[in-house]
């Protein structure tokens, strides 16, 4: 049985397809997710071992409008009840996200509803505001396959940047590893099993950027040692190597590249203890990355240490899903932040427009 709706409630609809998940969520002004209907494209894109942006695109096409009318069954809401229509405008991969866009400003026009285009690191940045009283600010760690950023979000659209990748994303490391340890697509998942049965300390990878000043990731570096690694062994064993050798690989993959985030996170702690010496401090991740167990525990005791706590949307809430969009659209619709129906599509939308070009990283930032 669903619950009646209030109609004084403010009722968002949230739209997300800026990347390989096609998303639809009805969320409530009171932090109610009525409904949060995800469908992902993976095995579209298996074969390819990662995102085709053109079958993306066509994937959302497809079923976006009848995701629109599952999400208004389950919530059980008719397009009247809307307060709104909130879409991920960018960052991402632009045919995927102007399927989204037109089709929210589609529904915006026909209903007159207002549209509230969202950022959709903005989604994933006040996700947790949609699940725990957390008030700002906080320090944030997104690390997913397209972003690798250390954020203190200050406030709705207010955002300062610490750090951010000069090259690989996490996720994306870890996709790529994976394809060179011939595991499967996402590299993420497969890489954390692997890495279970593996030695951590075989192999002795750089930890990228460690010792160094600054927020900054780099990842590209550890992903061709691996490579290296692997080749190395390969010759030694003519060819063939056992399944406890990429297990080794994994496990000193994943070892290096969780040392790599403590070290740059360490740094970040202290910028923002100057910034926020008192009160509560907290650190956010989000993004498929912190679905990793064993990332997550390193960042546990990192946070015992430095005297912050940790939080995470629950894993369903750090993928890419419409929930965040429509909560990040409650967040602005209280602000009476709209959009106008010739609002653009973007592939690149920085939180922190002020945060100094970091070289070399390109879109990710
Ligand atoms: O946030 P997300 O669903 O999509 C975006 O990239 O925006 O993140 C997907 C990324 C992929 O690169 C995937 O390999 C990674 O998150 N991932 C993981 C794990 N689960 C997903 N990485 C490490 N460990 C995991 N358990
Ligand atoms: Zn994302």
């Amino acid at each position: 049985m669903t619950k009646p709706i209030k109609k004084e409630q403010t009722l968002i609809m949230g739209i997300e397809s800026s990347c390989d998940e096609t998303a639809v969520s009805i969320v409530a002004g009171d932090k109610e997710i009525l409904s949060n209907i995800v469908l992902t494209q993976l095995e579209e894109h298996k074969p390819y071992g990662g995102v085709v942006p053109e079958i993306a695109a066509r994937s959302h096409i497809d079923h976006l409008n009848r995701l629109i009318r599952e999400a208004m069954r389950e919530a059980d809401v008719g397009f009247e009840d809307l307060s709104a229509i909130a879409v991920t405008a960018g960052p991402g991969l632009i045919g995927g996200v102007m399927v989204g866009l037109m089709t929210a400003k589609a529904i915006a026009f026909a209903r007159e509803l207002p549209l509230i285009s969202v950022n959709h690191l903005e989604g994933h940045a006040l996700s947790i505001r949609l699940t725990e009283e957390v008030v700002f600010p906080y320090l944030l760690l997104l690390v997913s396959g397209g972003h690798c950023q250390i954020l203190i979000v200050k406030g709705v659209g207010s955002y300062q940047r610490l750090g951010t990748t000069i090259d690989d994303a996490a996720g994306e490391a870890f996709d790529k590893t994976a394809k060179i340890l011939g595991l499967e697509y996402p590299g993420g998942p497969a890489i954390e099993k692997a890495a279970k049965k593996g030695n951590p300390k075989r192999f002795k990878f750089p930890r990228p950027l460690k010792g160094k000043p600054g927020s900054n990731f780099s990842f590209s570096g550890l992903k061709t040692a691996v490579l290296r690694a692997k080749d190395n062994l390969c010759a030694e064993k003519n060819g063939i190597l056992q399944k406890q050798d990429i297990y080794d690989l994994a496990a000193s993959f994943q070892a290096a590249l969780t040392d790599s985030i403590v070290d740059r996170l360490g740094h970040a702690m202290d910028n923002y203890l100057e910034y926020f010496p008192t009160g509560d401090h907290i650190l956010v991740v989000a993004g498929g990355v912190a679905a990793n167990c064993a990332i997550k525990e390193r960042l546990k005791s990192l946070c015992d240490h430095r005297r912050f706590k940790l939080k995470a949307p629950p894993m369903h809430l750090c993928t890419d899903n419409g929930a965040m969009i429509a909560w990040a659209g409650v967040e602005k619709f209280r602000r009476n932040e709209f959009s106008e129906l010739n609002a653009g599509a973007v592939a690149r939308w920085p939180l922190d427009p002020d945060a100094p070009a970091a070289i070399g990283a390109g879109i990710k930032a």
